[in-house]
C-alpha cells in the first residue's frame, strides 16, 4: 500500500485533467504568521483567492506538513508531527458534484473500498450559510445510503481559514469503517468510523473584522492524510505498525536490541521526531537548531528523541540518529529529492545537536532525579530554569519528565525567570551590536525598527484591518507586505511617510519585555506569529506607538533612524500590498 497510495492518487487526478505540482517547502513562503505548512492548501492561498495559477485551474499534489498542536501527544497510537497531505484543487473550475464524484470514484474504483464501509458528513448550515443539501444529494445519487449521511454544524463541517483570515467554507468529510461488521448507519462517535478525506468548498473569505465575504471564485480544496489512510486501510489500530513506519521502527529495535512491544511510547517518539527533524533540516530553506522559531522546534524534536533513546539504553555516542535518518531518507527520497540532496546537512545537524545535548543530558537527569527523590510534588522554578539554562532541557521536556512521575512543574515561575534572563541578555546583546560584533548590521537593525513604525503608521492611516503579511530587509532597503485590497492613494502614502518621520523625530524609546503570550495578546500586541511555539514571547514597545511580538533586535531609540522614504507601493498578491522604503 505504502508504495502505491501516493502514485494512485496523483495518477487518478492527473487522468481527470489535474496538473501535478511538487510539494512546496515545509516553511510557508508568503505567510510568516505560521511556522510550518499545516495543510496542502496553504501554499495555494493566493490562487484560491483568485490569482491565476501557471498550471491551470485543476491541481493535485502531496504536500509535506507539520502540525505542532500534536507535538506533545506524540507517543500514542495515532499522533504524528510531520505528515503528508494528498490533495486536489479546483480553482474556480469544477465544484461540489464533480469533487464528490471524483472522491467516490477514487475510493470505490481505485482503492476498491466497498461502498457500505463509507459514511459521510455534510454541513448542516448556520445563520450565514444554508444547509448543504446539494452535496447530500450528490452522495445519495452516488449510492451512499441516507443512514450513512449525517449533517453537522460548523465545529465539524466548516474548514478554514488555515490562519486568522483567508479562504474557507463548508466541507464534506468522508469516513471509513474499520471494524469487522459494518453497522447499517454512520455514527460519528463510534471510533471505528475514521475520517479519511475532507472536501472543502472554499467559496468564502474570512476577513479581519470576522465577517465572511464570497470569494471571487468557487474553489474545491481537498485533503487526505496519508499516514492515517495507510493505517486504516492496512487495518492498523496503531498507526506506527503500518507500512509507513515499519522500517523505521525495525531500525530502532535493531539499534536498541529491544522489541517494539513494551517500548512503544519511546520508539514512537523517536520514530516520529527523527522523521520530522529529517524533513525540517532537509528542507532547502536551511533550518538549523536554535532557540527561536522553526529552529527551536527542530531542537525540541531532536532533544526529545535523544532523551527517549536514553530511556531505551541506546548508546548516545553511537550514530543512532544518523542511522535512523538514513532509513527516512531512503524511504522518502524518490518523492522529496531534497532529502537526498541535503543528506549530509541533515546528518550533520543531527550529529551536532546530539553532541551538544548528550553531554549535558545525563547530568541534567541526575539533578532531576535528586530533586524528585526528596518527595516534592512540584518541580520548582529554579530547577526547571537550571535544567533549561545549564543542561539545555526545553521546558516541555522537563514537563514531560515530571508528568511521567505524576509531578507538576512551576511553569509560571520558569517563565518569570526566563523573562529576567532575557532582559539581562538583551542588555548584553545590544552592547554586542553596538560594538559591531553581531550578525546584524546596524542598518538592518534600523530597518527592522522602521518596519514596526511603518506597520503602526499604516494602521493609523488605513485602519486597524491592516496586518503585516511579511517583510524582507537588506542593507539597501526594506520591504513590507500587508493586508489591504486596493492601491494606496498618493495622499495616504504621503501621510504614512510623514507619520513614520514624526515617530522618528519624537525620539521614542524602544523597550523589550518578555511575557506570556496570553498577556501579550490581552494588551493588544500585534502578533504576526500567533501560532508560534511556546507560551513566552518577547514584545517590543516603541513609545506608545507600537507593540509587537518580535524576536528583535532593534535600535534603542527611534531618533537614530534618519529620514524615512517610501519608494514604491504595489500589489503583492490578492488582498496584499507591498511597500518598499528606504532610510536616508
Ligand atoms: N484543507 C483541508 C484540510 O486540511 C482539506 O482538512
Amino acid at each position: 500500500m505504502k508504495e502505491n497510495l501516493k502514485k494512485l492518487y496523483i495518477d487518478f487526478f492527473v487522468s481527470k485533467g489535474h496538473a501535478f505540482i511538487p510539494s512546496a517547502s515545509l516553511i510557508p513562503e508568503n505567510d510568516p504568521s505560521v511556522l510550518f505548512n499545516t495543510a496542502g492548501m496553504q501554499p495555494l492561498v493566493p490562487y484560491l483567492m483568485g490569482k491565476e495559477h501557471p498550471l491551470g485551474k485543476r491541481l493535485t499534489d502531496y504536500q509535506k506538513c507539520i502540525r505542532l498542536t500534536d507535538l506533545d501527544s506524540v507517543g500514542d497510537t495515532t499522533h504524528h508531527t510531520f505528515f503528508e497531505m494528498l490533495g486536489n484543487w479546483s480553482l474556480g473550475d469544477y465544484f461540489k458534484k464533480e469533487a464528490v464524484s471524483y472522491s467516490f470514484e477514487f475510493l470505490t474504483k481505485v482503492l476498491n473500498i466497498p461502498v457500505e464501509r463509507l459514511g459521510v458528513s455534510v454541513f448542516r448550515g448556520n445563520e450565514f450559510v444554508p444547509f448543504d443539501d446539494e452535496t447530500k444529494e450528490c452522495w445519495l445519487n452516488l449510492g451512499i445510503d441516507s443512514k450513512k449521511i449525517v449533517a453537522l454544524g460548523e465545529d465539524d463541517n466548516w474548514w478554514g481559514p488555515a490562519n486568522v483570515v483567508g479562504p474557507c467554507g463548508p466541507d464534506t468529510e468522508i469516513f471509513y469503517y474499520r471494524g469487522e461488521d459494518v453497522p447499517s448507519s454512520f455514527d460519528v462517535n463510534d471510533k471505528n468510523w475514521v475520517e479519511i478525506w475532507n472536501n472543502v468548498f472554499m467559496q468564502y473569505e474570512k476577513t479581519s473584522n470576522g465577517s465572511f465575504v464570497p470569494l471571487k471564485q468557487k474553489n474545491v480544496d481537498t485533503g487526505m492524510g496519508y499516514e492515517r489512510v495507510v493505517a486504516v486501510l492496512e487495518g492498523c489500530y496503531d498507526s506506527y505498525k503500518s507500512s509507513v513506519w515499519i522500517d523505521i521502527i525495525k531500525k530502532i529495535e535493531e539499534i536498541s536490541h529491544l522489541s517494539y512491544e513494551g517500548n512503544e511510547r519511546s520508539m514512537r517518539i523517536i520514530a516520529d521526531h527523527v522523521r520530522s527533524a529529517v524533513f525540517i533540516a532537509g528542507d532547502d530553506v536551511g533550518i538549523k537548531p536554535s532557540n527561536t522559531d522553526q529552529g527551536y522546534i527542530l531542537r525540541r524534536l531532536i532533544r526529545r528523541a535523544i532523551r527517549h533513546a536514553k530511556n531505551l539504553n541506546i548508546d548516545l555516542n553511537s550514530d543512532f540518529l544518523e542511522d535512523i535518518a538514513q532509513i527516512v531518507i531512503d524511504n522518502y527520497k524518490d518523492y522529496y529529492e531534497e532529502l537526498a540532496r541535503n543528506k549530509e546537512v541533515i546528518k550533520e545537524v543531527l550529529r551536532q545537536e546530539k553532541i551538544k545535548f548528550a553531554r549535558t543530558l545525563e547530568k541534567g537527569i541526575k539533578e532531576f532525579e535528586k530533586a524528585v527523590s526528596s518527595s516534592i510534588k512540584v518541580i520548582p522554578k529554579d530547577l526547571a530554569f537550571h535544567l533549561y539554562d545549564t543542561f539545555g532541557f526545553p521546558i516541555e521536556l522537563t514537563c514531560e519528565m515530571a508528568s511521567e512521575r505524576s509531578l507538576d512543574v512551576d511553569v509560571e515561575g520558569f517563565h518569570e525567570k526566563f523573562r529576567e534572563h532575557q532582559e539581562k541578555s538583551r542588555v548584553g546583546s545590544s552592547k554586542k551590536f553596538a560594538g559591531g560584533l553581531g550578525d546584524h548590521s546596524e542598518i538592518s537593525i534600523k530597518y527592522h525598527t522602521a518596519t514596526h513604525l511603518l506597520n503602526a503608521a499604516l494602521k493609523k492611516v488605513l485602519g486597524d484591518s491592516v496586518h503585516q503579511k511579511g517583510s524582507n530587509i537588506t542593507t539597501e532597503r526594506m520591504r513590507f507586505d500587508f493586508s489591504w485590497d486596493r492601491k494606496m492613494t498618493d495622499l495616504e502614502i504621503k501621510k504614512t511617510e510623514e507619520l513614520v518621520n514624526q515617530y522618528i523625530k519624537e525620539a521614542l524609546p524602544v523597550v523589550v519585555k518578555t511575557m506570556k503570550k496570553e498577556e501579550a495578546l490581552n494588551i493588544g500586541a500585534e502578533a504576526m506569529f500567533l501560532d508560534k511555539y511556546g507560551d513566552v514571547v518577547t514584545v517590543y514597545f516603541i513609545g506608545d506607538v507600537s507593540k509587537e511580538l518580535c524576536g528583535g533586535p532593534h535600535v534603542q531609540n527611534t531618533s537614530c533612524l534618519g529620514h524615512f522614504k517610501i519608494i514604491k507601493e504595489e500589489a503583492c498578491s490578492s488582498g496584499v500590498r507591498r511597500i518598499k522604503a528606504i532610510l536616508e
